[in-house]
């Protein structure tokens, strides 16, 4: 009789369901804010160098995600086709994560160091002067477009307020270079951003142009560094020895 009118009373059945969905809601994530590594620690894994991270903001507005997964599936075929499967630890400092579920072209989690810099800046171009199949559109204005860095410590800046370690500090230096080793803190450096930015595409000559640095040159550094932080010689058991 009781749940009767509870049915029949619009009012009390939708503060008791959304009672119920909280309930359910709070069991599930709360537990998350306690364990202290919800994601687990992946050795190799580090936040994006400044060139990098412009390289992503470039592939976010091209909206190259809307043809291009970053998520390989922990199934055989995706495992013979890209390689190991995706770790959380993998994508823990892309704000917003680029996994993606749309597959025009191939999946790009693992891309780096499949192709030379030469390749890509020719395949971004025109790609159907490499593949001719390819329904991927051209995008020629990426390597005449010079890159705009001028605001890329305000970019870093608001990647620290959703957690990427990137260093403000002297101490916060400190401590990065003891969990990434001095190569790679050198690069999250707030401060030296532009610097380093400058430095790493010079050395990178990833749009194979020395004298000019182009949003290619950012969208290269950061399609060659996709899926290649973690070594998974050191973790990998028989079963994707067989796929190397
Ligand atoms: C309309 C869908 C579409 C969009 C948008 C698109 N691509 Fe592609 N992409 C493809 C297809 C299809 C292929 C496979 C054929 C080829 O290699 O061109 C491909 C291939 C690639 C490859 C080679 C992958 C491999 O493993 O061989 C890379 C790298 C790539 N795209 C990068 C990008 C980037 C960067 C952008 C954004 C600037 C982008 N794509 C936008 C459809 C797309």
């Amino acid at each position: 009789m009781k749940h009767d009118n509870i049915e029949r009373n619009v009012g009390i059945l939708i503060i008791l369901t959304m009672l119920a969905i909280s309930a359910g809601g709070l069991v599930e994530i709360v537990p998350l804010f306690f364990i202290k590594e919800t994601v687990e620690k992946v050795d190799g894994v580090h936040p994006y160098s400044p060139l990098e991270l412009r390289g992503r903001d470039i592939y976010i507005r091209e909206g190259c995600y809307l043809c291009h997964s970053q998520m390989i599936r922990p199934f055989r075929d995706e495992a013979l086709r890209y390689g190991h499967y995706s770790l959380a630890a993998e994508s823990k400092y892309d704000h917003p994560f680029q996994w993606g579920s749309k597959r025009t072209g191939p999946d790009l989690a693992r891309v780096g160091g499949k192709y030379s810099n030469d390749w890509h800046t020719q395949h971004l171009t025109a790609p159907r002067s490499l593949v001719p199949q390819s329904v991927m559109p051209n995008y020629p204005w990426l390597v005449k477009t010079d890159l705009d860095y001028s605001d890329i410590q305000g970019r870093m800046k608001a990647l620290r307020t959703t957690g990427v370690p990137y260093s403000i500090s002297q101490a916060e230096y400190d401590k990065n270079v003891k969990e990434f080793g001095a190569d790679v803190a050198k690069n999250l450096h707030i401060p030296d951003a532009e610097k380093n930015l400058l430095a790493q595409a010079q050395a990178g000559n990833y749009d194979t142009n020395p004298e000019k640095l182009t949003e290619t040159d950012a969208l290269v550094a950061y399609l060659q560094l996709l899926g290649t932080m973690v070594d998974f010689r050191k973790y990998d058991d028989d079963y994707f020895a067989k796929f190397r």
